[in-house]
């Protein structure tokens, strides 16, 4: 299929995604022995990203990109800057075109469809960005709120009670009343966070959520993030150059450079035994936390 892109993208034809039983097995083969997932015998990726590809203009930034994620899965995306994480997982939101290739969710094709059923789509991915976004008028409490009654609709009561217990889950519930401007840069992030979560969304996407924040508010962003990986069994997408919480937290760790996943496997194996030289000399340069 071919996909509508902003004209001056160069668009590539692909070939038709493949039937889903044939890619679940072919994604199974392929990240047996990767992930610490338990895979649940007939179980389908919840995301499968194939031969994705993303030139801006003439400049590719995503070549033949694919990866499965699983239902439950925590997958830490690592690599380089400029090394087309985020346009990876603007692709996955829709906030870009792919110019070649598919991404699935659910195996229902959602590369090249119309506006209304991207937010449709989009109401099934909660995305945590570095910049927290948040209404700098609105309190904690209604920034919650806010897309649960515009998104879905719910009664005031409805969303206040959820955004309660959101905020309660981040460690916020006394902030409730707090406008962003009154909140440090990590609880600020852990509102977004909550935001996210109040909406319930199958994936969570997680762009740098801790770059951004003094090192002494990294711990409390992290610890949430933990705790919905550990506990939610929410399906993650984590772009982060946080070790630590890769290494305990990650079922498998990816690592992109020059718009292609290089290497990806168990936190141990790429931390501690990486093939790939990049891979290696990428890790060498970065400190564990
Ligand atoms: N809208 C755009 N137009 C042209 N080039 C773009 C656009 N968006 C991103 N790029 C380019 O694509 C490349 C990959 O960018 P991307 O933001 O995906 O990298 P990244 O891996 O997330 O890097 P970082 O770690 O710095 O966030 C960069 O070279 C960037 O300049
Ligand atoms: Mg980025």
């Amino acid at each position: 299929m071919s996909i509508k892109v902003k004209s001056k993208d160069k668009k590539v034809d692909t070939p038709v995604a493949l039937p889903a039983d044939e890619a679940a097995k072919e994604a199974f083969l392929r990240a047996k022995g990767r992930t610490r997932h338990h895979f649940v015998e007939g179980e389908h990726p919840v995301i499968r990203i194939e031969h994705l590809g993303k030139t801006f203009i003439d400049t590719p930034v995503l070549r033949d990109v694919n990866l499965a994620v699983w239902p439950g899965e925590v997958v830490v995306v690592l690599g380089p800057s400029g090394s087309g994480k985020s346009t990876m997982l603007r692709c996955i939101n829709l906030l870009e075109t792919p110019t070649a290739g598919h991404i699935l969710i659910n195996d229902h094709e959602i590369t090249g469809v119309g506006e209304k059923q991207k937010q449709k789509v989009r109401r099934n991915l909660g995305m945590v960005f570095q910049s927290f976004n948040l209404f700098p008028h609105l309190t904690a409490l209604e920034n919650v709120m806010i897309a649960q009654r515009k998104v879905l609709g719910k009664s005031k009561e409805e969303a206040e009670v959820e955004a309660r217990e959101q905020l309660d889950a981040v460690g916020l519930a006394d902030r409730a009343n707090y406008k962003p401007p009154q909140l440090s840069g990590g609880q600020q992030q852990r509102v977004a966070i909550a935001r996210a979560v109040a909406m319930h969304p199958e994936v969570m996407l997680f762009d740098e959520p801790t770059s951004a924040l003094d090192p002494e508010l990294v711990r409390g962003v992290l610890d949430v993030m933990r705790e919905l990986a550990e506990n939610s069994g929410m399906t993650m997408i984590v772009v982060t150059h946080e070790m630590g919480f890769a290494r305990d937290v990650a079922d498998r760790v990816v690592f992109m450079e020059g718009g292609v996943v290089v290497e990806q496997g168990l936190p141990e194996d790429v931390f501690d035994h990486p093939h790939n030289k990049r891979t290696a000399s990428f890790l060498g340069s970065i400190k564990e936390v």
